[in-house]
């Protein structure tokens, strides 16, 4: 057996090494290891720790999971309130915005704003708290002013880090972001669950939910959660950049991940460009966004614009119309002859993202999943954006008089599951 010396040295070497590798992985995206070697990594390291308990700290990277599950959650106050966000809706209430932030701040005719410009990530927000680098308290946002101690629970998300990284980090620490479960851990969550319980969530905000505020972190630490950085609370020393992205980039260099999409625009154009290729690019992306968040870049801008009652004047969420009429089953009646099928009629109207769908005209899909058109409340839903405010007018080959309900329509997104009642002629 090696000496308490020896291994303390090793076990220290072990958790830089893998707290790098984390930082490569949830931070930067680019491993640089294999995950075989990552584990055999932890295996060391938790051999080493089982050998000599004395060397085990709470920052380890083996101790994400700990203790019994808790009674209830612990009430905390936030040292500084927890802030909302106004709406904007259209390209010309974002345009108001940024007229209303540049006379508050007498800027000249030709003087445009800089803003940082990132998703609007459908999760829930947290706060953490770091002091002298190490995460001594995790809670949600609950009412603005205070929430809940979730500590336990945010310790078993791989992606933030129980001890920062380097050494020039303030001694305190307070970053706010979202806790999110990426649509690929959501399936497979609900894949798992069918097979057990068969309880399933309704989306991946619900299962982000639900997962964090478990009593048990032994389940939380099987759910496949994640996080990105979008903003601070209390900081000391401050402050740790001159803006908001400074700010925000410094963090990744202590080992906290920040959305990789978030950039720097320009004016209220440079906002609606981002928007537009996000909104594009939205049903791609790895995770459920509602909107697009910008702020006022420089932070003594920031200072001098205050805010309102729960929401400051210096940052706006531009929303994408409401994605679904989720949980909304609308009887419909659904027509068609050998070549084409209409589900549609005098209830079927529905608000989609953001249009109102009243005749929904379906392409004949999936051959396989043909079913008998006398079994109709379909369940309409838009799943993008592009299309927004256009209509499907379109018509597509049908397989056979049987309504084949499709899983999408090609050219209006709209998506459609079996249902139970009817009120269907074909
Ligand atoms: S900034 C003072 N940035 O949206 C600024 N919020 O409607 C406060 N959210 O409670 C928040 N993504 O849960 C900000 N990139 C982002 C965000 C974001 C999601 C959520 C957050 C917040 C809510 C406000």
């Amino acid at each position: 057996m090696i000496s308490v010396k020896e291994a303390a040295s090793r076990i220290d070497k072990l958790r830089d090494e893998i707290n790098f590798h984390n930082q490569q992985y949830h931070v930067y995206d680019e491993p640089r290891i294999p995950d075989s070697e990552y584990d055999r990594l932890m295996l060391e390291l938790q051999s080493l720790e089982s050998d000599f308990p004395d060397l085990i700290t709470p920052e380890s990277p083996t101790q994400r999971v700990g203790g019994a599950p808790l009674e209830g959650f612990d009430t905390v106050k936030h040292r500084l309130p927890m802030l909302s966000l106004d709406n904007a809706f259209n390209a010309a209430e974002l345009e108001d915005f940024d007229r209303r932030v540049r006379e508050r701040l007498e800027l000249a005719d030709d003087e445009s704003i800089a803003y940082v410009a990132e998703p609007k990530l459908d999760g829930l927000a947290v706060n953490l708290r770091y002091e002298q680098g190490r995460l001594v308290l995790a809670a949600t946002r609950g009412d603005g002013a205070s929430g809940e101690d979730v500590t336990s629970n945010v310790r078993t998300i791989s992606a933030i880090p129980l001890r920062l990284l380097g050494t020039d980090y303030p001694a305190v620490l307070e970053v706010r972001g979202e806790v999110f479960m990426p649509k690929a851990g959501f399936e497979k969550l609900n894949e798992r669950a069918r097979k057990a319980d068969g309880k399933t969530f309704v989306n991946p905000r619900n299962a982000a939910a639900g997962s964090l505020r478990q009593l048990d972190p032994r389940i939380t630490t099987t759910r496949p959660l994640t996080f990105y950085c979008y903003g601070f609370g209390e900081i000391d020393p401050a402050p740790i950049g001159e803006t908001q992205s400074d700010s925000i980039l410094r963090l990744r260099q202590w080992g906290l991940p920040v959305s990789p999409e978030l950039q720097v625009v320009q004016g209220a154009q440079g906002c609606i460009d981002y928007y537009e290729k996000i909104a594009v690019r939205r049903d791609g992306l790895e995770y459920d966004i509602d909107g697009v968040v910008y702020k006022v870049d420089r932070l003594s801008r920031q200072k001098t614009l205050g805010f309102v009652s729960r929401a400051p004047r210096w940052a706006i969420a531009y929303k994408f119309p409401a994605q679904s009429a989720d949980g909304v089953r609308k009887p419909i009646r659904v027509s068609g002859g050998a070549h084409r099928c209409e589900c549609g009629g005098s209830s079927a109207a529905c608000f989609v993202g953001g249009v109102t769908v009243s005749n929904a005209t379906l392409h004949n899909m999936d051959e396989g999943r043909t079913q008998d058109a006398g079994d109709d409340t379909v369940f309409v839903r838009r799943s993008g954006d592009v299309f927004r405010g256009r209509a499907c007018s379109r018509w597509y080959p049908a397989v056979t008089r049987k309504v084949a309900l499709p899983a999408n329509c090609p050219v209006y997104p709209v998506r459609i599951a079996p249902a139970r009642h009817h009120e269907s002629t074909v």
